[in-house]
């Protein structure tokens, strides 16, 4: 059995605040958390906060918010305190009754924390909005690419293919055939830029054919070696922005093994089990030196929070010199019964 001494101490050493007050707010016990962060005394009657000293209530109404029958989860507001009157406490609170006496736990989280907390919550955010848009951004210069400037330059490659017939000095005539010939690079080129910038085959094959074309694309682009596992069931339906963002995450993955590592054999596996989705990806590179990462890519930073949208994680093992392997998950959102 622990001793109350010790159990006491491992309260008062708890990143939350507990306040143990009586049905009437009376302080009859507080830990070193909330006495730090309220300064109220044992003894002392809990102030209402901001909100709930002004609110409307029944004349048999609790006025505390957190009392009440059916109590919000949390609540967030500015208490009465003696320590810094501007910040505001998050707070939760729940009754229990001991021998026939109420007792009323009110749990306070330190504001410092939670400021820490929500500056991180808004970087996430701002992140996941800016890859959102920039996926956006892309699908519309992938369909600007295709429909507009596509459309011209092939055009301009039947002209010139017509006009070559008739043109029978032997100088031009070679000078024309060169010039197709650059047209038709052109077009490849524009072919490939629209697919990277959004695999059109997601909008009507989806995730599993989408990515099987695009490694065909890499094996021929890069002159590398791929090998793909996919074991993903077909009752198992992965919703278009799932599938877009682990695609997302494999094509960086590549482009950095091509790139920085010059690898020559990349693996991609893919498998599931239940509603999580897992994720391998090796090359054999030259590998690199995690914590020598010098701050400017951002390729690294966008698969994280990829993954961190879909409760999901993702980590690199790899050396200097070594070949590298990302290994990662994603939680799937179960899709409508039908
Ligand atoms: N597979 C890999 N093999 C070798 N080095 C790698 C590999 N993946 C990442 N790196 C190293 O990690 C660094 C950070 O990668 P990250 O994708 O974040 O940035 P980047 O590729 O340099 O730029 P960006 O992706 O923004 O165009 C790279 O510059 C490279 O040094
Ligand atoms: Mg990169």
């Amino acid at each position: 059995m622990m001793k109350d001494k010790d159990f006491k101490k491992l309260v008062s050493e708890l990143s939350e605040g507990i306040v143990i007050m009586d049905s009437n707010r009376r302080i009859i016990y507080i830990n070193e958390q909330s006495l730090r962060i309220t300064g109220w005394q044992v003894g002392e009657s809990v102030p209402y906060c901001s909100y709930c000293q002004l609110r409307q209530v029944d004349e048999d109404e609790e006025r505390c918010i957190l009392a009440n029958e059916n109590p919000l989860a949390s609540f967030r507001s500015h208490m009465p305190n003696y320590v810094n009157t501007e910040t505001d406490f998050e707070m939760s609170m729940k009754k229990h009754e001991l021998d026939g006496q109420v007792y009323q736990v009110l749990m306070i989280k330190n504001p410092s924390h939670n400021n820490h907390d929500e500056t991180v919550k808004m970087q996430e955010l701002l992140i996941q909005e800016t890859m959102l848009a920039q996926e956006s951004e892309r699908k519309r210069i992938a369909m600007e690419l295709h429909d507009h400037i596509g459309q011209s330059v092939y055009s301009i490659y039947l002209g010139l293919d017509g006009i070559k017939r008739h043109v029978q000095d032997p100088e031009y005539h070679e000078k024309l055939e060169k010039m197709n010939v650059m047209m038709e690079q052109t077009l490849h080129c524009l072919k490939r830029l629209t697919k990277e910038l959004r695999p059109r085959l997601f909008d009507n094959l989806g995730f599993e054919t989408a990515l099987r074309s695009a490694v065909e694309d890499w094996q021929h682009l890069y002159k590398a070696d791929f090998s793909l596992t996919m074991n993903i069931p077909h009752d198992l339906k992965l919703e278009k922005e799932e599938g877009l963002h682990i695609f997302r995450i494999i094509q960086e993955a590549v482009n950095n093994a091509i790139r920085h590592g010059k690898a020559t054999k990349i693996k991609i596996e893919i498998y599931t089990i239940d509603q999580v989705l897992y994720f391998q990806i090796s090359d054999n590179g030259l590998g690199f030196d995690l914590d020598s990462i010098n701050g400017n890519g951002v390729g690294l930073k966008h698969m994280k929070e990829r993954v961190k949208m879909f409760n999901g994680d993702i980590k690199w093992i790899s050396q200097n010199g070594q070949s590298t392997r990302i290994e990662g998950y994603i939680t799937i959102e179960k899709g409508e019964e039908h």
